[in-house]
């Protein structure tokens, strides 16, 4: 069974705005996938409808075996996701936030563990004792990052998890990710736009472009079949030449 399955997803924003279209993929039981593509290409969209937290317009998801759109709440048992901007509790500290997350799906001594799990994952020692409000950037992504993997879901959804960060932060958070998916199987779809740290991390990629799936496969398949150096010269020859970005695109 696919640990994520989507097949030929569509979402139309009201104003006739298009997310994707037509995107499928599978993410295999274990595996580390990567959604990677420029800003607006379509990813955080993919990524929120898989989590349940977004409609799509046309399309299937199921989380391992799961319908994702009639089920979404047994769905949402399986997975467990770091959305794009991970904000919005400035006056918890981190600590307060770790366990405000955990204990909506863990009850007892399983969460008294993920909750101790969480600030070993962090690596904020001291700070977690701070409000979030005092945090930067980089230390709001490892905290969420730690409550999101703390609870062990079979499924981590983890849009953009090292996007501004600077690289020793980012070095941490994808052997953490690494480290999680080895040790406790967890299956990860993960969006990225840095092409080059991607290849480190993943065992399959996806590259996403204006919405559509224009390249799909193992990195050094990826390279080998399109005769690149690295994922941005797939990335190129993948677009056919006619990249340009989005206006008014975020993350
Ligand atoms: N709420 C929205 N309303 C209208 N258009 C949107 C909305 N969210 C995203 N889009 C558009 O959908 C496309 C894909 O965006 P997004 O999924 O955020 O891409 P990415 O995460 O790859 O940067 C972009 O053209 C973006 O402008
Ligand atoms: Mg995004």
């Amino acid at each position: 069974m696919d640990a994520i399955l989507v097949s030929d997803l569509t979402k139309v924003y009201p104003g006739g705005f298009v997310g994707v279209s037509g995107v499928s993929f599978r993410v295999e039981e274990g595996e580390i996938y990567c959604l990677i593509g420029p800003n607006g290409s379509g990813k955080t969209t993919t990524l929120r409808i898989v989590s349940t937290v977004l409609k799509p317009t046309s399309g299937r998801v199921e989380i391992c075996g799961v319908d994702a759109l009639k089920n979404p709440l047994e769905a949402r048992r399986l997975i467990s996701y770091l959305p794009e901007e991970a904000g919005g509790y400035e006056d918890l500290t981190g600590r307060e936030f770790i366990e405000f997350f955990v204990r909506l799906r863990l009850k007892g001594s399983d969460a008294v563990e993920a909750i101790e799990e969480a600030y070993k994952i962090s690596g904020l020692g001291d700070a977690l004792k701070r409000k979030v409000k005092t945090y930067s950037k980089g230390m709001r992504r490892l905290l969420a990052l730690s409550a999101v993997l703390s609870v062990e879901p079979r499924v981590a959804i983890l849009d953009e998890p090292t996007a501004g960060l600077d690289v020793e932060r980012s070095l941490f958070i994808r052997d953490t990710i690494k480290g999680y998916n080895k040790s406790r199987g967890v299956s990860m779809l993960l969006s990225s736009h840095n092409m080059l740290e991607v290849e480190y991390l993943c065992d399959r990629v996806g590259i996403i472009y204006k919405g559509r799936i224009v390249a799909e496969g193992g990195v050094k398949e990826l390279k080998e079949e399109y005769g690149a150096r690295n994922l941005e010269e797939v990335f190129v020859r993948a677009a056919g030449g006619s990249i340009g970005f989005e206006q008014g695109a975020s993350g």
